[in-house]
C-alpha cells in the first residue's frame, strides 16, 4: 500500500480479453507504471479499481502472488464503474488501491486436503488460491475443485481449466446447469455435484464462493458430509467506499467486510446478526 491508502496507484492495462461468450465478463492484466514496486498480497484479497470521473469499485485479485509482473482482475459488467472498465483498452491507465482485506487461510490449509466449491464469476479469487497452491504443491495434500457455470461459455479461465484437467495432482469437477452440445463433463447444479463427488471431511477444509443461492444449498451438503463450520470458508461481497475499515459502509454487526473480511469462516458468520 502507498503511504496514503486513499491515493490510487497508477496501473497500465497490459492485456484485456473477453472472458465470457456474452461479453459481460472481461479479464484485465494490470502492470505497475512504477518499476520495481513491491505489492505483497495473498489469495482472497481485493483492490479498489478507479477511473477518473467514473468512480471506484472493489474487485477480488484473480492472479496469484506466485505470478509476477501483473495483477489480474475479472470484471462483470453491472453498472457505472464496471461498464467504464469494460471500455478500457491495452495501454490505458486505471487507478488501484490495495491490497485490501484479509485472505484465505493458506497457512492453516498446509498439509491438509482442500476442497474448493464455486459457481459463476465468483471463481476469481479461487483461481488465485488454486494457482498459489499448485505453485506450492508440496505444502498441500489433495486439492479438489468443483466449479459450475450456467453454460460452458460463462465459465471463467477456460484455457487454464483445460490445462488443470490434465493434471494428476488436482481433482477438477466442472459442471454446467443443463446439457449443452459438445459438453462431456458433469451436468447439474454445484450442490448436487458436490454431493456426488462427496469429498471426505478428514483433514479437509472447504472454501466456497458463488452466488448466494449456490452457497445456501451447498452448505447443508458440506455439513452432511461432516465438514464443521470452522473448516468452511467463504468470501463476502458488500457495497464499499473506503475499503480500509473507516467509513462504516460495509459493516455487518461489529465486522467490517473490507477490513475484517472479505474472507470469513462459516463459524464466524454464524456469530453475525445477518443471515447468509
Ligand atoms: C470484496 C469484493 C470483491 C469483489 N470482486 C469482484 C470481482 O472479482 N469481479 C466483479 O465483477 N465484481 C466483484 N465485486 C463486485 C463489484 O465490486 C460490484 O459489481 C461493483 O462495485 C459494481 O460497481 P458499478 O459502479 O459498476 O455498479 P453500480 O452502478 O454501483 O450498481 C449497479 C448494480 O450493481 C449492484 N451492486 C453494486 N455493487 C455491488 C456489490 N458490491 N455487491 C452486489 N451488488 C452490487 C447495485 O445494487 C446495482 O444494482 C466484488 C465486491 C467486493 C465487495
Ligand atoms: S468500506 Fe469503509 S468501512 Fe468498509
Amino acid at each position: 500500500m502507498p503511504d496514503n491508502c486513499y491515493v490510487p496507484i497508477p496501473m497500465t492495462v497490459r492485456s484485456v480479453r473477453a472472458e465470457s461468450d456474452d461479453r459481460t465478463l472481461r479479464t484485465f492484466d494490470l502492470a505497475f507504471q512504477e518499476s520495481g514496486r513491491r505489492f505483497d498480497y495473498l489469495p482472497g484479497q481485493f483492490c479498489q479499481l478507479s477511473l477518473l470521473g467514473k468512480g471506484e469499485a472493489p474487485f477480488g485479485i484473480a492472479s496469484s502472488p506466485t505470478e509476477e509482473g501483473f495483477l489480474r482482475f475479472t470484471v462483470n459488467r453491472v453498472g457505472t464503474v464496471t461498464t467504464a472498465l469494460h471500455y478500457l483498452d491495452e495501454g490505458e491507465t486505471v487507478g488501484l488501491r490495495g491490497p485490501l482485506g484479509n485472505h484465505y487461510p493458506v497457512e492453516k490449509l498446509k498439509g491438509q486436503n482442500v476442497v474448493i466449491v464455486s459457481g459463476g464469476f465468483a471463481f476469481t479469487t479461487l483461481r488465485s488460491l488454486v494457482v498459489y497452491m499448485l505453485a506450492n504443491r508440496e505444502d498441500y495434500a489433495d486439492i479438489s475443485v468443483i466449479y459450475g457455470a450456467r453454460r460452458p461459455g460463462l465459465m471463467l479461465y477456460r484455457d487454464e481449466l483445460a490445462e488443470w484437467e490434465k493434471r494428476s495432482d488436482l481433482g477438477l469437477h466442472l459442471t454446467i446447469d443443463k446439457e449443452a452440445e459438445g459438453w462431456d463433463r458433469q451436468v447439474g447444479f454445484v450442490p448436487a455435484v458436490t454431493e456426488q463427488v462427496a469429498p471426505s471431511p478428514d483433514d479437509a477444509w472447504a472454501v466456497v464462493c458463488g452466488p448466494p443461492v449456490m452457497i445456501k444449498y451447498t452448505l447443508p451438503v458440506l455439513f452432511k458430509l461432516g465438514f464443521p463450520p470452522e473448516r468452511i470458508y467463504t468470501s463476502l461481497e458488500r457495497r464499499m467506499k473506503c475499503g480500509v475499515g473507516k467509513c462504516g459502509r460495509c459493516n455487518i454487526g461489529s465486522k467490517y467486510v473490507c477490513a475484517d473480511g472479505p474472507v470469513f469462516s462459516y463459524a464466524e458468520l454464524q456469530e453475525l446478526p445477518e443471515q447468509f
